[in-house]
């Protein structure tokens, strides 16, 4: 049985320009152990998407507009709210791009990771500042006791992630999900992040959900990965299908944009001809035809729906052939014949 599984997940918000579909239609499931990366340009909604499944988007703006959020059992989407709160940062963890967003800038280390223990474990005080410290020490923290009296500003970026970490595993959830957990810092750290997720992935057995617009950060952790585009997701394959027989042309101008695909895994995504879609004017057809180096007439015209080949879905009407040999380079009128 899958962790989590989400189908046909929709969040909106209504806005004065209209509404922004910032999140259409989205399915995905998640088993224990496993971890899916989501990938995509900045503004397609990977964010609203990570915090829809938390009903962390304020309504209003935000819509709540469809789908079903099944976590062991139970639908997220309807759960009253106090349960919701029993099921925040327990059974499911969260952890943000900037680990100030997770911290409180007045309270010491010590005391914000010994509040999640008393809350959710009902541990009394000595009792949690001993785990904080067991904590603190699994996510790399050392010097324990000392630290629990150190505040937020004290600490560099790198440090501050790793406390969000421990609060984060503090209650051993059963899936966490990380929106840009290393964005904002520097590429020696970020990796030792990258590898103390999977470290704890594996001794733990939580699922993952992982969100980055670095597909070399999502291609470091994630066995199976998600492109969304414009809210939804456009291309989902396991990762090495995804690499080697991407079929959207979108997912193959992310990796191209790639500054190097030999660069290290900190390498962001390069920039990508053309702009994504306004998402309260979300163009007919294909949202990326407009970009699309394929396209055609009738990508303009209807959606494509997400379809499956195995466990390799697509959104595309014109998807890459990997059987056709690479398209040689000619001009028009040339048909490709040797001249005599
Ligand atoms: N409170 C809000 N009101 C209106 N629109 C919103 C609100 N929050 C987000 N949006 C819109 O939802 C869309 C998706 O935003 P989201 O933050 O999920 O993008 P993202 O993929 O996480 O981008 P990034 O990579 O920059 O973090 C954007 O168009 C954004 O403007
Ligand atoms: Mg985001």
């Amino acid at each position: 049985m899958p962790a989590i599984n989400i189908r046909g997940l929709s969040t909106h918000f209504r806005t004065p320009r209209g509404v922004v579909r910032a999140v259409q239609d989205v399915s995905f499931s998640v088993g224990a152990g496993r971890t899916l990366g989501i990938v995509g340009e900045s503004g397609c909604g990977k964010s609203v998407l990570s915090r829809s499944i938390l009903r962390l988007v304020p309504e209003p703006p935000g819509i709540r507009a469809g789908g079903e959020v099944l976590f062991e059992g139970r639908d997220l989407q309807r759960l009253d709210e106090s349960a919701l709160r029993d099921i925040r940062g327990s059974a499911i963890a969260m952890i943000f791009q900037d680990p100030m967003t997770s911290l409180n800038p007045v309270l010491t280390i010590g005391r914000q990771i010994g509040e999640v223990l008393e809350r959710h474990l009902a541990y009394n005080r000595s009792k949690a500042r001993t785990r904080a410290v067991e904590l603190l020490e699994t996510v790399g923290v050392q010097c324990g006791p000392k630290r629990l009296d150190e505040y937020p500003h004290q600490l560099s970026g790198g440090m501050r992630q790793r406390v969000t970490i421990a609060m984060a595993l503090a209650c051993r959830p059963r899936l966490l999900i990380a929106d840009e957990p290393t964005t904002a810092l520097d590429a020696t750290v970020q990796m030792q992040i990258l590898i103390l997720l999977k470290r704890l992935q594996r001794e733990t057995g939580m699922a993952m959900i992982f969100i980055s617009h670095d597909l070399g950060a999502v291609a470091s952790v994630a066995d199976e990965i998600a492109v969304m585009y414009a809210g939804r997701i456009v291309e989902k394959a396991p990762r090495a299908d995804l690499f080697e027989s991407m079929r959207m042309p979108y997912t193959q101008a992310l990796l191209r944009a790639r500054p190097d695909l030999d660069a290290p895994p900190h390498m962001r995504l390069g920039a990508l001809e053309g702009r994504p879609p306004d998402l309260a004017r979300i163009p007919e057809g294909c949202a990326f035809a407009p970009r699309c180096s394929h396209a055609d007439a009738h990508c303009r015209i209807g959606a494509p729906p997400l379809r499956a080949d195995g466990g390799h879905s697509f959104a595309c009407w014109k998807p890459i052939d990997h059987a056709l040999p690479a398209e040689p380079v000619r001009a028009n009128g040339d048909d490709g014949s040797p001249k005599p």
